[in-house]
């Protein structure tokens, strides 16, 4: 029988965030599976990795033929179960095949550092995805929160609201998270400088007061 596959998640990207039972489980694994910026600080654990980029058919051949004998672990950002890898292994792999284990989310940690709740945020993902219907969602909600990714930045978001009249709005973009080099910056909807969280980030579009 072969042995469990853990989907690890390992917080927003600074290990101070990575909880002590995913470390164990990471250092336990033959086999580490994930993003390049995921595993950086898991590459001098003498680990084989298999690096995510564009090849999730190839990834899940890798595992289905490794598993048998191997733990694997595939490490994911912040919570493997939004808007993360966990929704395509669930394509291939059962559920009792999977353990999963939590991380904090990237939204938890923006509405950490923004000090708002995250309970009543409607949330939605550009990272990898098509974009239509966003402009509606923000018209028609008070508290949005989206995932990016570099072909949708904060800027040109913020021009496709503006050209649809959704001005009366704050936006704030979180870059970085968890990192040194992290930034929280807000704007209006009319002032979004556009070299900002240009590699992905997390938005919080709020109403304004
Ligand atoms: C594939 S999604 C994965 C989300 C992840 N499962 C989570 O719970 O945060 C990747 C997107 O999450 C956001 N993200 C992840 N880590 C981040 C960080 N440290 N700072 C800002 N945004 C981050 C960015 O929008 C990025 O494009």
């Amino acid at each position: 029988m072969a042995n469990l596959i853990h989907v690890i998640g390992i917080g927003p990207g600074n290990p101070d965030y990575i909880t002590p039972l995913a470390l164990e489980l990471i250092n336990n694994a033959d086999i580490l599976v994930g993003g390049e910026r995921v595993l950086k600080p898991f590459t001098g654990l003498g680990k084989e990795l298999f690096i995510i980029k564009n090849n999730l058919p190839e990834m899940v051949r890798f595992i289905k033929s490794r598993c048998e004998d191997c733990h694997v672990a595939v490490v994911a950002s912040g919570d493997p179960g939004f808007y993360g890898i966990l929704e395509y292994l669930r394509r291939y792999f059962a559920p009792p095949e999977l353990a999963v284990e939590p991380g904090l989310s990237s939204i938890q940690m923006a509405c950490a550092r923004l000090g708002i709740s995250w309970h009543d945020a409607v949330f939605c993902s550009i990272h990898g995805r098509d974009a239509a219907g966003l402009v509606e969602l923000v018209r028609v909600n008070p508290k949005v929160i989206i995932l990016t990714d570099p072909n949708m930045t904060p800027a040109a978001l913020a021009r496709e609201l503006a050209e649809a009249g959704v001005s009366n709005k704050k936006m704030y973009v979180c870059e970085n998270l968890s990192y040194d080099n992290e930034t929280i910056g807000e704007f209006d909807i009319d002032n979004v400088p556009e070299d900002i969280g240009k590699s992905g980030c997390v938005i919080v579009i709020l109403d304004k007061a």
